[in-house]
């Protein structure tokens, strides 16, 4: 059993849960994830490793309560306790001394991207962030990032803060500018990886996504998290979960996201009786 340490509401639907585990604390690393299970009843859902605490042991999460899971999840309380906490699961992030890096994170994406945009800094590079939201009241860790930042610039898509438009408009003027990037690592929801990728592909700025298909097992034997990247099958669970975004077959990963549509609907409903 893993004790709940920690718990704060970011912003509306979005909360982050500091949960006690030495174990997971001990190994994890930048880009990589868990899966929990809240109860012995309860199905398992992937979420990334947003910070850790070795000393302490503890390992944070963030996620947004889009369904049955992350739902029950969100009424747990500091003091609650998680069934399962399965990690570091995947890949770490490729930490190197690249030279400028352009870390894109929007939405509930703003998290994994902060561990990365630290590891990266840590290493020698310079990164220039760019964070999003759909609206002001929906944007959270803009200092935390900031301080792993040499510039940061934050969008929002209603221009309720900031700069208004999405992420995408500042990362192709980055593109278009004088300065030489070297690598994008771009987080948030599938939709805007992508067109990240497709802003940077025509300027051959290698472009690193976390790919977020459906997973069940996370260490490779179920096959539910299958991908295609370069035209080669990947399991994104022990492949990944990041990916070169250039070689990303983005339209089988929308498609595979909405293959339990209709279960998940069912659940909802019968989950609000
Ligand atoms: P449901 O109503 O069951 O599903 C809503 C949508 O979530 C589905 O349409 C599907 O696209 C996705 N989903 C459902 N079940 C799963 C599953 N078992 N595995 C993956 N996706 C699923 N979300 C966060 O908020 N924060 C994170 O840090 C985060 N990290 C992730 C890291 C990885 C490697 C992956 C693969 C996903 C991550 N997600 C993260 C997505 C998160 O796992 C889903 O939002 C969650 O599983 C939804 O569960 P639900 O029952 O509440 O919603
Ligand atoms: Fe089962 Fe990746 S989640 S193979
Ligand atoms: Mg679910």
């Amino acid at each position: 059993m893993y004790e709940i340490i920690g718990r704060e509401t970011l912003v509306p639907n979005n909360y982050l849960f500091k949960v006690e585990a030495p174990a997971v604390a001990r190994k994890a690393q930048a880009g990589q994830f868990v899966i929990i299970r809240i109860d012995e009843k309860g199905e398992r859902i992937p979420l990334t490793i947003a910070d850790w605490d070795r000393e302490e042991g503890s390992i944070t999460i963030v996620f947004m309560e889009v369904g049955v899971t992350t739902r029950k999840l969100a009424q747990l309380k500091a003091g609650d306790f998680l069934d399962n906490f399965v990690g570091p699961l995947g890949l770490p992030s490729h930490i190197e001394k690249f030279g400028t890096v352009v870390c894109v994170g929007g939405g509930v994406g703003v998290a994994p991207i902060f561990p990365i945009a630290r590891a990266l800094k840590e290493a020698g590079n310079k990164i220039i962030s760019i964070i999003g939201a759909r609206s002001k009241d929906l944007l959270f860790w803009e200092e935390r990032v900031r301080e792993v930042s040499d510039s940061l610039t934050v969008t929002t898509d209603d221009g309720s803060y900031a700069r208004k438009g999405l992420v995408t408009e500042p990362l192709k003027e980055l593109m278009e500018g004088a300065e030489k990037v070297d690598r994008v690592v771009a987080i948030g929801p599938a939709i805007m990886m992508k067109f990240c990728a497709k802003t940077t592909e025509p300027f051959a700025v290698p472009t690193i996504v976390s790919l977020n298909p459906i997973m069940v097992d996370g260490t490779g034997m179920c096959g539910c998290c299958r991908v295609e990247v370069g035209g080669e099958t990947k399991f994104t669970c022990v492949d990944g979960p990041e990916f070169d975004g250039h070689q990303v077959d983005w339209d089988l990963l929308f498609a595979r996201q909405r293959i339990y549509l209709d279960e998940e609907k069912h659940a909802t409903e019968c989950a609000c009786g």
